[in-house]
């Protein structure tokens, strides 16, 4: 028999029933999409996996799950203070921003977007970063700082292995970027040259981070109690604190630090196989359309970059069958990626208020006219789709809660797809809350980690080198 709290996780996670007046059909429709959904004990399984995918990970062992030493021991404190530059990239805009801090506070911020296209986000990584550097120039001259020496902090949100704080080894690419030359290569070697062959400013790279660790830092100074950085947006990942003691990789000298940011790169989680035993033919289908196929398992689960694939696949094979649309398959909707997640949060959006106005509008892109039974099944594969992956991430920050065995632990959230999606919020919250329910935690929505936690993590930089050299 069931424990009571394992029947309320199992019932709490179940989608409501399709509602068609053919049964038939209905029947027809919820088989399919049956591998889509898990079951509580499913959940507990990938929980029990997760963990012991961490544990490999911290202690260097082989595992999917990187768990990579930021070399940040410590968050901000109020007296992070100075002008500094930083910036964002992981996704097609790289911003440059130029931040001054007093007392911690961010007192000043000038931010410049700049668009990378695509030919440079896949090919020689050469162009790219010569590009990065041409942006730097741009925004530092019209600043007028060029001949002031500013310390930078380079949010680089991909994997990369940290031989220390201002050195990150790409790993792979992820999301829409895929320069294979870059691979195995040090981000900030490559950036510093490309500023030095310019030559007319004078940037200096403290320190490289992702943008788990960005959002963490800034959750801290809004809530002291954060310790945990989310991000569910193109891509997905977390950091946490951990205690340094349990950490095995350090390559710099220790310092007696108590805790690190570890970066965890959950997006690569289930890479060895682990995580097969959830994998669906639409997931299947998914990773085969993607730019780097075979990687980032569970990134394409969860993340607004293949979110939207994950529908458009159900789509066109419940069209196919015969169970969705009345015409053929419409041609565009055929084309992988046209689907986009956003979609997905306006049609869930007109499954809270009730009505069907997105869905009409979302489905007029691809010339169709839905009929009564239309709407409510793409509606119900957009819920179904989502709630999977509200599912899955409850199911690792539960994890991670239960592994920091804290009081109390904020959870700083950032990214488009948790900040679009209507639903999401509430089922991490209820969802985290049923698989742990010992814990306390609050899920604490954090803006703009990625460029406000570069300048905070360049003056934690400098304030480390200070400590170091008066110790000297
Ligand atoms: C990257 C992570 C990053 C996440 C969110 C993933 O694809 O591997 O480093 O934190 O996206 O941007």
């Amino acid at each position: 028999m069931m424990v009571p709290t394992e029947r309320a996780l199992h019932e709490a996670i179940q989608v409501a029933p399709l509602d068609l007046p053919d049964d038939v059909k209905r029947q027809k429709i919820e088989n399919l999409l049956a591998q889509m959904r898990l079951s509580g004990a499913t959940a507990r399984k990938i929980q029990k996996v997760f963990l012991s995918e961490m544990n490999k990970g911290i202690h260097q062992q082989d595992s999917s799950l990187q768990m990579e030493n930021t070399y940040i021991p410590e968050l901000p404190d109020g007296t992070e203070e100075g002008l500094f530059l930083a910036l964002d990239l992981g996704g097609t805009n790289f911003r440059v921003l130029l931040l001054e801090l007093v007392h911690g506070v961010i007192v000043r911020e000038d931010v410049k977007k700049y668009h990378i296209d695509a030919h440079l986000r896949v090919g020689s990584g050469i162009p790219l970063f010569e590009y990065l550097a041409e942006c730097v120039s741009d925004f530092v001259i019209s600043e007028g700082l060029q001949d002031v020496e500013l310390a930078l902090g380079f949010t680089f949100s991909f994997p990369m292995i940290q031989h220390s704080l201002d050195v990150g080894i790409l790993v792979t690419w992820t999301k829409s970027f895929n320069c294979p030359d870059v691979v195995g290569k040090d981000c900030v070697a490559l950036l510093e040259e490309a500023l030095e062959r310019r030559g007319d400013t004078r940037v200096k790279v403290v320190a490289v981070l992702n943008d788990t660790t960005g959002t963490l830092l800034q959750g801290a100074t809004q809530d002291p109690e954060t310790a945990i950085g989310l991000i569910l947006g193109t891509g997905s990942n977390a950091c946490y604190l951990e205690r340094a003691d349990k950490v095995e990789h350090w390559e710099p000298e220790r310092h007696g630090e108590r805790e690190v940011i570890i970066d965890i790169e959950w997006g690569a989680f289930g890479d060895n196989g682990v995580l097969d035993f959830i994998k669906t033919d639409f997931d299947r289908q998914n990773d085969a359309n993607s730019l780097l196929v075979s990687s980032f398992t569970f990134e394409k689960y969860i993340s607004g970059k293949y979110l939207g694939e994950v529908v458009r696949c159900i789509l066109v094979k419940l069209s196919k069958d015969g169970l969705l649309f009345t015409r053929e398959t419409p041609e565009s909707l055929l084309i992988p990626g046209n689907f986009l997640t956003d979609y997905i949060s306006l049609i869930e959006q007109d499954t809270v208020d009730g009505g069907s106005t997105n869905a009409k509008e979302v489905l007029s892109k691809f010339n169709i006219i839905p009929d009564e039974d239309d709407l409510k099944i793409i509606q119900y594969v957009c819920e179904v789709a989502s709630n999977r992956a509200a599912l899955l991430v409850s199911i690792c920050v539960a994890t991670l809660l239960d592994h920091m065995k804290r009081e109390e632990v904020t959870i700083a959230v950032d990214g488009s797809l948790y900040k679009h999606h209507p639903r999401l919020q509430s089922w991490m919250k209820q969802y985290i809350s049923l698989l742990t329910p010992a814990r306390k935690f609050k899920l604490m929505p954090t803006q703009d980690g990625s460029g406000k936690g570069a300048a905070i993590v360049a003056a934690i930089a400098l304030r480390l080198k200070k400590r170091l050299e008066s110790a000297k």
